[in-house]
């Protein structure tokens, strides 16, 4: 059972990664295998929709997401975890996640996703919107806690003194690593879902 977390802060130290790290103590504690990557501090760029990926199989620009993609692809569980930055996710991320999930054809179906949004104040519940969106997408079941998956603090290491958000981050990695046993339970038992073939439907005229 492996679980992959991206920080989406360019702080490897900072209040994302404090999160973060109350997880993976869960995690640890149950056997579950962990690898972090911290994202936030490269030079990611975005998308330019130039649909190389569809014939290579990989996006064309070879950096952090190439590297990411097999390591998703092995996992059972993805945690993306992302400072809010005016009320929306930091924009490396974003550029990250697009480029991920779009050039990535496995399946990720059934892969657990859970996402982690760190604020000082304000628009965390639309960042946590914005990143669950990602797995809706993907046939990945959203994993919660007791709470949205909130932790509060500015500066770094303020979040130590957010004692509901970090046991929330503990309640959600126990949740997790259940859900990702069970799942694996039931792909024994039953196997995957089957798939109808793709039907796209594009909204012009
Ligand atoms: C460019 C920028 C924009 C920010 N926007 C918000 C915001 O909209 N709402 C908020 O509560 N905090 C905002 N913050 C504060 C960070 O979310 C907060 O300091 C967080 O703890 C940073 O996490 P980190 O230590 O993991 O980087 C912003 C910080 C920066 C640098």
């Amino acid at each position: 059972m492996k679980v992959l977390l991206i920080n989406g802060s360019p702080k490897t130290n900072g209040n994302t990664a404090m999160a973060l790290g109350e997880m993976i103590r869960v995690f640890e504690s149950e056997q579950v295998e962990t690898e972090l990557l911290h994202i936030g501090n490269k030079d990611i760029r975005g998308c330019i929709a130039c649909g190389t990926c569809g014939k290579r199989g990989k996006c064309v620009f070879d950096d952090m997401v190439n590297e990411a993609a097999p390591k998703f692809e092995q996992a059972d569980g993805l945690v993306v975890a992302s400072p809010v930055y005016y009320a929306s996710a930091n924009a490396t991320l974003i550029a990250f996640l697009d480029r991920l999930f779009y050039s990535t054809g496995f399946d990720k179906r059934m892969k657990v996703g859970a996402a982690v949004v760190v604020a000082r104040r304000a628009g965390t519940t639309a960042t946590y919107d914005e990143l669950n969106k990602y797995f809706t997408i993907s046939g990945m079941p959203v994993v919660s806690g007791r709470y949205w998956n909130n932790v509060f603090g500015c500066v770094p290491g303020e979040a130590a003194s957010d004692l509901e958000g970090l046991q929330n981050m503990r309640i959600l990695a126990a949740n997790m690593t259940f859900l990702m046993r069970g799942i694996a339970l039931a792909k024994d038992a039953y196997g995957l879902p089957e798939q109808e073939s793709v039907t796209t439907t594009n909204f012009v005229r």
